[in-house]
């Protein structure tokens, strides 16, 4: 079974080494082993769902990634080479940024101070560099969201798409190379998720890859190219999403039983179960 799923998975070496991988990692907060021998990997242009139930230890994988929590066991690799994530600066000089659900965004000012919050462009005489700040904002949003036109605006007022393109926009301008997104499309409703959508097409494009955490099944059988699931901290399976069906991945979410599509994880059921 596993080996016609990974037959199915191969291809090796038209894939070639991963953008990341993430090798056996382990981290407990006092008992509990919220993320237990997790690998996960992630190829440059794809978008890999990462699905569970609440408590699952999606998050608190991502949260290992992006510096947010330093991990008990494991290694990562960013093109096969062994990196050191201790806090979220490291993250971001590797070029890992992460959008959370709450976006961060600062309400009460437009894009362009939002893309440079904390990293303000100043004049040479000190003051804020407002003209550049906006050209900069104009390129980046343009690429990304080419209708987008109201820069003089406090992000407060924009949709909840356009407000998800700001914090896109945000993570990316600083050359970010993983962007790791928890339940981007939660809050926003269907024409504002198929915004968002559009969005990660864009980044797929540009060669970026995407860890993207979410309950909605659609929506990762929409935007990802593979998926994992997770629970109880374990990887249950990993699968090309054209190789499972919806009714398979709720099977391996609730009951971690792996399809024979999916490549097993040290989560899923044994067989004789
Ligand atoms: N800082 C923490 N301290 C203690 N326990 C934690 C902490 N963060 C997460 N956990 C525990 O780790 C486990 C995994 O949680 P995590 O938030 O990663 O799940 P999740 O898959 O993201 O769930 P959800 O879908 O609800 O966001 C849970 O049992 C949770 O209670
Ligand atoms: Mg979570």
């Amino acid at each position: 079974m596993a080996n016609a799923a990974q037959k199915a998975h191969a291809a090796p070496e038209s894939r070639g080494t991963p953008l990341i991988e993430m090798r056996d990692m382990s981290i407990a907060f006092g008992g509990i082993k919220a993320v237990d021998h997790a690998t996960v990997d992630l190829y440059p242009g794809e978008v890999m769902g990462l699905l569970g139930h609440n408590g699952a230890g999606k998050s608190t994988l991502i949260k290992i990634l992006s510096g947010a929590y330093r991990r008990d066991h494991g290694q990562i690799f960013i093109n096969g080479e062994e990196v050191t994530i201790n806090n979220p600066r490291d993250a971001k000089a590797l070029g890992i940024e992460t959008i959370y659900q709450t976006l961060a965004l600062a309400d009460n000012v437009d894009a362009a101070a939002n893309l440079y919050l904390g990293r303000e462009l100043k004049t040479r005489f000190g003051t804020l560099d407002d003209v550049a700040m906006e050209a900069e904002c104009r390129k980046v949003m343009h690429r990304l969201n080419p209708n987008f036109r109201r820069f003089k605006e406090p992000v407060m007022k924009l949709s909840g798409g356009q407000r998800q393109s700001v914090a896109i926009a945000r993570a990316i301008h600083f050359n970010a190379r993983i962007l790791i997104m928890d339940e981007p499309t939660a809050a926003l409703g269907p024409q504002e998720t198929a915004q968002v959508g559009e969005l990660i097409k864009q980044l797929k494009a540009e060669g970026i890859g995407i860890f993207l955490i979410s309950h909605d099944l659609h929506d990762v059988f929409d935007l990802a190219d593979r998926l994992a699931v997770m629970k109880n901290g374990k990887v249950v399976g990993t699968a090309k999403t054209s190789d499972v069906d919806h009714d398979e991945v709720l099977g391996m979410i609730i009951a971690g039983k792996c399809p024979p599509g999916a490549i097993p994880g040290p989560g899923a059921l044994s067989m004789a179960n």
